[in-house]
């Protein structure tokens, strides 16, 4: 399972870095490549000797080395790895990762590493408990850091609790779940829809909103990473296709409409797109033109199609779970458990997009998913790891 994939370990200061010998030697049986970046505070510990006779590759210990560099940049040492290691996981480098300091070659690379990251925090008792410390340890969860440990039990300092390294077994174990993820959503096939619509009102004008299209794409993303075979219906957006979906690009609701339904069947339908309520009731074909001295024109409006509602409806071709989004400024829990029951979908997602919040168009979301049980309060997390959950979520009630 881990044969063939490459880790880069960073080893920080802390009496338990000769934890990480422990830990290269079983990647190593597992026939996992291992880079070790050995911090200073590490280097009191163990030495660059001893990480590179069981690595049987270069120990990279500073940013300043032009041979180092000439040989491989510090950027390409992380984009060289399937996934960043920090073990043991000292106070100093997890504050530093929070707050996002490069000062030295290991912070460097954690900034600017584009790879998952996995902690295995260790340190005293004292300074694992300290507000400043949990702080930082939910900075970096909500930024998708996955964490292992720390451990509770006798610590070399004669006190006992939680800041013990985590075993290295354990950590070999979280790095496999992070390198080949379970895929409970395979052989499902998922549709999603996500985006804006373009409503045209003549050739050159249209009705929009400020949808970006952010939270739609990342649960498409996520859906695919556990598995599902994914269709996404995207209205026009200023991002990225996800990668390993297939992408049907539509402009109108009616367009939307249509991808989703020649999509079908699916097993699983998220309508996470902003679709237009209303549209012109005949557009013109021609630019509408400005007549000095005459009234503006009228918008002549009719609804259009609510996709949710259609796929949720009864029948042979209804997906098992279909999902929507009650996007609302006021009563929300009241308007999204409602507008469930009114399109008969099984699950909301809702969330608050007055001004204030910053969610409509922005990096961060905070939902409330309402389901036939009840009402789930998740906390403000960045929208890909919203659909992390989410798609977690969906798989558990297929597997049900
Ligand atoms: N939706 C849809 N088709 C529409 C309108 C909405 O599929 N024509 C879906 C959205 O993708 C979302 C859910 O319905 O999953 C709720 O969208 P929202 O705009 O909040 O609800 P509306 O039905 O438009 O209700 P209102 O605007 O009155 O709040």
């Amino acid at each position: 399972m881990l044969a063939g994939k490459r880790v880069l370990l960073i080893v920080s200061g802390g009496i338990a870095a000769y934890k990480a010998l422990e830990l290269i030697r079983l990647l190593r049986r597992a026939e996992c490549g291992v880079r070790c970046v050995l911090t200073d505070g590490g280097a009191q510990f163990v030495t660059a000797l001893s990480l590179q006779a069981l690595t049987e590759e270069r120990v990279h210990t500073t940013l300043w080395s032009l041979t180092d560099e000439s040989e491989m940049g510090h950027i390409e040492l992380s984009r060289s790895a399937d996934l960043v290691v920090v073990a043991p996981a000292s106070a100093d480098i997890l504050a530093k990762m929070a707050a996002g300091i490069a000062d030295d070659l290991a912070s460097t690379l954690l900034l600017a590493t584009d790879k998952r990251v996995l902690a295995a925090p260790a340190m005293n008792v004292r300074m694992w408990l300290h507000p400043a410390t949990q702080a930082n340890m939910a900075v970096l969860r909500r930024r998708g850091v996955a964490i292992v440990g720390p451990d509770e039990g006798a610590m070399a300092c004669n006190e006992y609790g939680p800041g013990r390294l985590a075993e290295p077994p354990d950590i070999v174990a979280a790095i496999a779940d992070l390198l080949a993820p379970a895929t409970p959503l395979a052989g499902r096939h998922a549709l999603v829809t996500s985006g804006p619509t373009h409503e045209p009102i003549d050739p050159v004008r249209y009705l929009a909103n400020r949808s970006s299209g952010r939270q739609g794409h990342s649960i498409a993303a996520a859906l695919a990473a556990l598995g599902a075979q994914v269709t996404l219906v995207s209205g026009p957006v200023g991002i990225a296709d996800p990668p390993g979906v297939a992408v049907r690009h539509v402009e109108t609701a009616e367009q939307m409409l249509s991808a989703c339904q020649e999509a079908l069947p699916a097993d699983i339908a998220v309508c996470a797109a902003a679709v237009a309520d209303w549209r012109v009731a005949e557009a013109a074909t021609g630019k509408l033109k400005k007549v000095p001295g005459a009234a503006p024109p009228g918008l002549a409006l009719v609804p259009n199609p609510d996709i949710l509602a259609t796929l949720s409806r009864p029948g042979p071709s209804r997906p098992r779970l279909v999902v929507g989004f009650a996007a609302e400024t006021d009563e929300l829990r009241r308007h999204a458990e409602e507008k469930r029951v009114r399109k008969g979908c099984d699950w909301i997602v809702a969330n608050d997009v007055s001004p204030a919040t910053g969610i409509m168009g922005g990096e961060e979301n905070a939902i409330h998913l309402i389901t036939a049980e009840g009402v789930e309060d998740w906390p403000r997390l960045p929208k890909p790891e919203v659909a992390r959950r989410l798609a977690e979520r969906i798989a558990a009630a297929l597997e049900e």
